[in-house]
């Protein structure tokens, strides 16, 4: 059984003080780790606060993005070293947003997996595609390449401890949520992938994320889908009532 698991990504909102007051909120309301795990990605400066909350709380941590060095001369970069010294559990990367105004490349992501796998870390890895991508029915081989990529030289029992999220370019952000049968269709590529590349039983415990304008109206109808293993939710977990929602869904 494949535990469920729901993140925020906050991306670049909420500083220190906005993160304490969301995390008095949502303090004695969440699932224990065994039912569903809960999530939330945070800009560095929020993350001291988060692994405190963390220590009492059945909240996991992620950071948005790390450097693939562990440390050295790369001003403004974050160590993978150091988040996993102040003990953040999981890193997101290679979410659209990076790999669009950044100009990270799927060779960047896969150095970055193995930066987090190094430091004791786990990794979200984000792929999906764009609306003109998807009109030319391209989506399939385009995230199935991105998963390949992202994976190479990985062991099988790292990427069975991997989470992928898949999250269409087109509906993050947009309120355009992907239907839950169009997401199962590409959460499905992304785990035959994992299957082809190692085998069954590791595609059998790869996490599968789906994430683009989810919200407490949709996620019971998303996570009812066979390959849809959790949620990766921008603008709705932010508000700490909807992300209570968001991880208390009912399945
Ligand atoms: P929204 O939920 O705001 O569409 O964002 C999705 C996303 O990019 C999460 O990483």
């Amino acid at each position: 059984m494949r535990t469920p698991i729901i993140a925020g990504n906050w991306k670049m909102n909420k500083n220190p003080q906005e993160t304490q007051a969301f995390l008095e909120a949502i303090k004695g309301k969440l699932p224990e780790t065994s039912v569903v795990e809960s999530v939330i990605a945070a800009p560095a400066i929020d993350l001291n606060a988060l692994t405190w909350f963390s220590k009492d709380e059945p909240l996991k941590t992620a950071a948005e993005n790390c450097y693939f060095e562990d440390e050295g001369a790369f001003t403004g970069e974050t160590s993978p070293k150091a988040l996993s010294e102040m003990g953040l559990d999981y890193v997101v990367i290679g979410h659209s947003e990076r790999r669009q105004y950044f100009k990270e490349t799927d060779e960047d992501i896969n150095k970055k997996a193995k930066a987090i796998f190094r430091n004791n870390m786990l990794p979200i890895i984000c792929c999906g595609e764009t609306l003109e991508q998807r009109e030319a029915g391209e989506t399939n081989a385009w995230v199935a390449g991105q998963i390949t990529n992202a994976l190479k030289d990985l062991t099988a029992e790292q990427v069975a401890s991997s989470v992928l999220a898949y999250e269409p370019i087109w509906a993050i952000g947009t309120g355009k949520t992907a239907s839950s049968d169009q997401a199962q269709e590409v959460c499905h590529v992304v785990r035959e992938t994992v299957a082809k590349l190692y085998n069954d039983e590791v595609a059998g415990k790869v996490r599968i994320q789906y994430g683009g304008s989810v919200k407490p109206a949709n996620i019971a109808e998303l996570m009812s889908k066979e390959d849809i293993d959790g949620g990766l939710v921008g603008g709705a977990s932010m508000d700490p009532e909807s992300f209570l929602q968001l991880v208390n869904f009912k399945g």
